[in-house]
């Protein structure tokens, strides 16, 4: 029987994801840029694949409609949605060592946590996150525009439109997935906290009144949707937000957490956000923005949103925290390191090794590996021994492995590999999809 222990540092994690093709530090040739990374290879499949069941969960049924908004938005979007006035860090820097810090975050009174010095904060000053860029040749406050520090409002400010053509009555959602940006000042933690970040967001609108519902309902699906993700229900918990502490938007708050090695963190917000940004919209663009309910005696009011917004990168971190695993640490000699990755998010689903690289079994490799990649992301790898193979797709956490040696020839068959039991069974080539088809289903 093995042993089994968790990941117990981020940085096993961060050297496991760079080793083997997952997530690269941007620009590492120049020296890296603060808080921005790369996803490579595989990393971009593990994107992929989470994008994907996401976006299906979403809008592969009858009330959630998709949207694609452009990153950059009027700047009265922001000044609406109150990014341009509220989204702001009351931030200090010491005078000493020009270090900046999060004013809520440490005590003012004691010396500064980078260099020791007593007495050297500046006064508290608000910092706004958004980052700013010019659109056109001229430079002035005009043409002033802001990368989006949230994907929301490209689906507020589309409800008209997507609520008109697609003969939507409430409740209905509009989901999103995309790039936003926030110049965090404490970023770090690897992917937890970024400066560029991708967010799957989803705005349901309902009448006013029923928020209560609503929420109960979305609280109960996106915490079913992290465990159908394989991860282990003890390590997420809902974290209710006070109501001193609620956003300016939101008449009600909850996120859901994971135990990262850091320890508790936000992996995604839920949020009763009322009516605040359709009517900002309204009021800042002067259209009226009014849902007619015909259910009701033609009553026009704004709707009220539920919001669930889950962070793309978090919650790759959180599946990648939550599948590392280490099989007998103590052991050396027999010492797994493997990624236990829900096999549909995997970004490998089957490796198909041929024992050597002669003797007719390339050839029966090369069959296979066409035959699969019609429908699935799989590897041919012929590249050292058999052992240190299976070793590398543990650790990248390919669910199948299948050997093709001399027996093939005669039997027409492979040894399959299951990642996790390391079981082995013999397999007739015929049946290969069927047994990917049951693994992928678990
Ligand atoms: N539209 C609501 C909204 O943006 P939020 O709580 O600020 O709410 C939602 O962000 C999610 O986006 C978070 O739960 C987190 O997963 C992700 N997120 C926010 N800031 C992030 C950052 N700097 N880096 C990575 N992910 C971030």
């Amino acid at each position: 029987m093995s042993v089994e222990t968790n990941l117990e540092s981020m940085s096993d994690l961060v050297s496991l994801c760079k080793r083997r093709g997952f997530i690269f530090q941007s620009s590492e040739i120049y020296g890296g840029l603060g808080s921005c990374w790369d996803y490579g290879p595989l990393g971009v499949e593990l994107k992929l694949n989470v994008k994907d069941k996401w976006w299906k969960s979403m809008t592969y049924r009858d009330d959630i409609d998709g949207v694609d908004a452009a990153i950059m938005m009027h700047p009265l979007v922001w000044k609406a949605s109150g990014h341009v006035d509220a989204f702001n860090d009351p931030m200090v820097d010491c005078k000493e060592c020009k270090s900046r810090f999060r004013a809520d975050m440490i005590d003012l009174k004691a010396a500064c946590p980078e260099c020791g010095k007593s007495g050297t904060f500046t006064d508290i000053r608000a910092f706004n996150m958004m980052f700013k860029t010019q659109m056109g040749a001229v430079e002035d406050s005009a043409s002033t525009i802001y990368l989006r520090p949230e994907t929301a409002q490209g689906i507020f400010v589309n409800f008209p439109n997507i609520q008109s053509t697609m003969r939507r009555k409430l409740p209905f959602g509009i989901a999103q997935i995309g790039k936003a940006f926030r110049n965090e000042i404490t970023p770090g933690n690897f992917i937890f906290r970024t400066r560029e970040f991708e967010q799957m967001e989803m705005q349901y609108f309902i009448k006013p009144g029923t928020q209560r519902e609503f929420m109960a309902k979305w609280k109960e699906t996106r915490w079913n949707w992290h465990l159908a993700n394989g991860i282990r229900a003890e390590k997420l918990k809902f974290s209710d937000h006070p109501s001193d502490k609620l956003a300016h938007y939101a008449d009600a708050a909850t996120d859901i957490e994971y135990e990262f090695p850091i320890g508790w963190g936000e992996m995604e917000g839920i949020h009763s956000r009322t009516d605040f940004d359709l009517k900002q919209h309204q009021e800042y663009c002067g259209k009226n923005l009014l849902y007619v309910d015909q259910a009701d005696g033609n009553k026009k009011y704004l709707p009220f949103v539920i919001e669930t917004s889950v962070g793309c990168d978090r919650t790759i971190l959180a599946l990648l925290c939550d599948a590392y695993r280490v099989e007998n640490k103590s052991d050396p000699d027999n010492e797994r390191v493997v990624l236990k990755l829900h096999p549909k998010l995997a970004p490998i689903k089957a490796a198909i090794l041929p024992l050597v690289k002669k003797g007719g079994l390339p050839e029966i490799a090369e069959k296979i590996v066409a035959d699969l990649s019609e429908n699935y992301k799989v590897e041919y790898d012929d590249a050292g021994s058999i052992g240190k193979r299976y070793r590398r797709h543990d650790e990248i956490g390919t669910p199948l492995c299948m050997t093709i040696d001399f027996e093939s020839l005669n039997d027409n068959s492979v040894t399959f590999r299951d990642r996790d039991t390391m079981v082995q069974e013999r397999v007739s080539i015929d049946s290969i999809r069927q047994v990917i088809r049951d693994r992928l289903k678990c």
